[in-house]
């Protein structure tokens, strides 16, 4: 199934165009299934329904943990980095990880946990982090897994919205020199969530916390009263596999719903092409798995290829800007796969961090989340890569379950800051405004993508009318990307960005909706508008417009007021970096606000804001020009 020439590429991805059963039929071949497909596809995306492998039977953990036993169950399957670099890491080789997903599996079972129920996942980057998905699944439940990030409220909103029977935790978390009390926040979330029943707390940083009778537990007793044998539940192809939660342009965030059959053979399938997984290699994505990049690249993906995972608790800096490097050194990581948020942070510290670190293992570079700029991927290239190692920078959304225009290491030449050609199977297409494709090379429009791949999102839970409003009514017969695209005279794909009111900070998702809301829900707010602007290290910051009533307080308590009330309500990753008070926004005769006008004055574009003239009240704009003007 691994690609290993431009020729073989261009091959497969003409097989996957013309004959996109026989071709997903082949790459399927190569998994475990309790019982083949009747149908490889039927699709329509008008509704949208999409199913992939029909009346298929299997269960994922097989994939990832039962078919490797035999020949490779002392590979290690997860080596996990602690925040601290004085504690020892930890292996668990295929055999140890099959045991305590099986025992963790009954805890849950023991614990009511059936078939299709779901369950909330808050927890630090652990390994029973990776345990407790895969126990989800070895028995079908579905995963909500919540970045630890995330306020009480947030979670509650998301709890509730799945109507979760159960939650897992730890006590707390180590972030740097940080300490965060996620069961804290979880009994704070929970005072409004009336489905759940159990709450199951791992031991981890051992601090005090509350442990409230009937339902909370701990793992560590838990797992002692039961056994290491779990048979995997037999589940349909299109059986859920989990919810995860993303931020869309209006409203509060969608779970995107992903099904057991299609997404475990995309995110198999594009691990080993994308990134040229050999077997022994050690494969280091420094996601947090409450993203998909987590779920799709250090759990599944790897683990259904019987690759050897690592799993890093910390953060790039801690506790000095080598720590990366530190890592890749000490575990011999041949593969890495981060953020450009990341490598521009850590390029601001310079080469020294990195000098005395031996990153010859080093054989191939990935970047995701977000566009890489020239600057970073040349860094990333010479200082990291040593100009030896190929960068694929990958292109894909939560809602396609993986990686979809890529460069392939070793086989597609590289631009930087391209994402070059789409894997085989996914066809994209540009589209303008009125919804016409788009053709030929140098031309640039929205991104959509025209025909279904196993990993694409099969509903938006509990609200299908929403998945179709957003993703398939834009554009007729497609999915729409959110994001704008030029395609070069050699017909490659460079990402410019999102099209919609969706800011992308630090490579994670946020509607300035969602950022308003929570800023309005401060007493002493009457109005605001929330905007992206271009950051040096985030790539996209926030930046609000907000109308202040009266206050005894000044302007900076204010402020500061403000970000409280964002942290409380969505969590610290929402904060804006700017705000700006003024005293009106600007807004057409029929009151809508022109963000248009909002998002250059955020960039400091000031020269040229176009027409104002529809304006209700052209002079506010003078106004908040002049106070930006002052406050960068
Ligand atoms: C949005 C999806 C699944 C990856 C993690 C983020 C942006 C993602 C790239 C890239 C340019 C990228 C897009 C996309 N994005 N990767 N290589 N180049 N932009 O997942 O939170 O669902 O966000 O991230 O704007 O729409 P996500």
């Amino acid at each position: 199934m691994q690609i290993n020439s431009f020729e073989a590429y261009q091959q497969a991805y003409k097989h996957s165009v013309e004959n996109p059963e026989e071709f997903w039929a082949g790459i399927a071949d190569n998994f475990l299934w309790k019982k083949k497909w009747d149908k490889v596809l039927s699709w329509n995306f008008s509704e949208p329904n999409v199913k992939w492998f029909e009346g298929a039977k299997l269960n994922i953990t097989e994939n990832c943990l039962d078919r490797h036993l035999a020949e490779h169950g002392d590979t290690p399957a997860i080596i996990w980095e602690p925040n601290d670099p004085e504690k020892d890491p930890i292996t668990l080789t295929y055999k140890i990880l099959h045991v305590q997903v099986c025992r963790f599996a009954n805890v849950l079972k023991k614990n009511g946990v059936k078939k299709g129920d779901r369950i909330c996942i808050y927890m630090p980057m652990v390994p029973e982090l990776a345990v407790a998905v895969l126990a989800c699944a070895r028995i079908g439940a579905v995963h909500s897994v919540i970045f630890g990030g995330f306020s009480a409220q947030s979670i509650a909103d998301r709890i509730n919205d799945a109507k979760c029977k159960l939650v897992i935790t730890a006590d707390g978390s180590f972030r740097g020199n940080k300490q965060i009390q996620l069961k804290e926040v979880i009994d704070d979330a929970l005072i409004g969530c009336p489905t759940v029943e159990k709450v199951i707390v791992l031991t981890n940083t051992r601090t005090p916390v509350s442990m409230i009778k009937g339902r909370d537990i701990w793992w560590e007793d838990e797992v002692k009263l039961v056994d290491a044998n779990c048979p995997a539940e037999e589940m349909d192809a299109e059986d859920m596999l989990f919810i995860l939660y993303t931020s869309g342009s209006t409203g509060k965030p969608k779970g995107v719903v992903h099904t057991v059959g299609g997404y475990m053979v995309y995110a198999g399938y594009t691990f080993t092409n994308v990134f040229n997984y050999q077997p022994d290699e050690v494969f280091f994505c420094t996601a947090d798995i409450g993203w998909i990049t987590g779920h799709s690249y250090i759990v599944y993906g790897p683990l259904s290829q019987g690759a050897t995972t690592l799993m890093f608790e910390g953060i790039p800096t801690y506790p000095d800007a080598s720590r990366m490097w530190q890592i890749v050194e000490k575990h011999k990581v041949n593969i890495l796969y981060t953020a450009p948020t990341a490598i521009r942070s850590l390029m601001s510290f310079g080469t020294e961090p990195i000098q005395g670190h031996d990153l010859s293992s080093l054989r191939v570079l990935g970047s995701v989340g977000e566009p890489i700029n020239e600057e970073a991927w040349h860094w990333y290239n010479e200082e990291i890569g040593k100009d030896n190692c190929p960068i694929v920078d990958t292109w894909w959304q939560t809602e396609n379950g993986g990686i979809m225009i890529s460069p392939i290491a070793f086989v597609t030449p590289t631009k930087p800051s391209y994402a070059t050609l789409p894997l085989p199977g996914i066809q994209p297409v540009l589209v303008d405004e009125a919804g016409n494709e788009i053709e030929g090379n140098g031309v640039s429009g929205n991104l959509c993508i025209k025909f279904p791949w196993p990993g694409i999102l099969r509903t938006t839970y509990g609200d299908h009318e929403r998945c179709k409003l957003t993703y398939f009514s834009t554009y007729k017969d497609m999915y729409f990307t959110g994001d704008g695209c030029m395609r070069d005279q050699d017909g490659y794909y460079k990402i410019t960005g999102r099209v919609d009111d969706v800011i992308n900070v630090s490579g994670h998702r946020i509607g300035t909706a969602e950022v308003e809301n929570a800023i309005n829900m401060h007493s002493g707010v009457v109005e605001s508008a929330v905007v992206g602007f271009p950051h040096d290290v985030k790539g996209q910051g926030i930046y609000a417009f907000v109308i202040f009533g009266n206050s005894q307080h000044d302007e900076d308590l204010n402020k500061r007021d403000i970000l409280q009330t964002v942290t409380r309500v969505i969590g610290a990753i929402a904060k804006p970096d700017k705000i700006l008070f003024v005293s009106g926004l600007p807004k057409t005769r029929s009151g809508k606000i022109m963000r248009r006008i909002l998002r250059k004055i955020a960039e400091g574009e000031t020269s040229n804001l176009g027409d104002t003239s529809t304006l209700l009240d052209p002079a506010v704009v003078e106004e908040i020009v002049e106070g930006a003007a002052k406050l960068r």
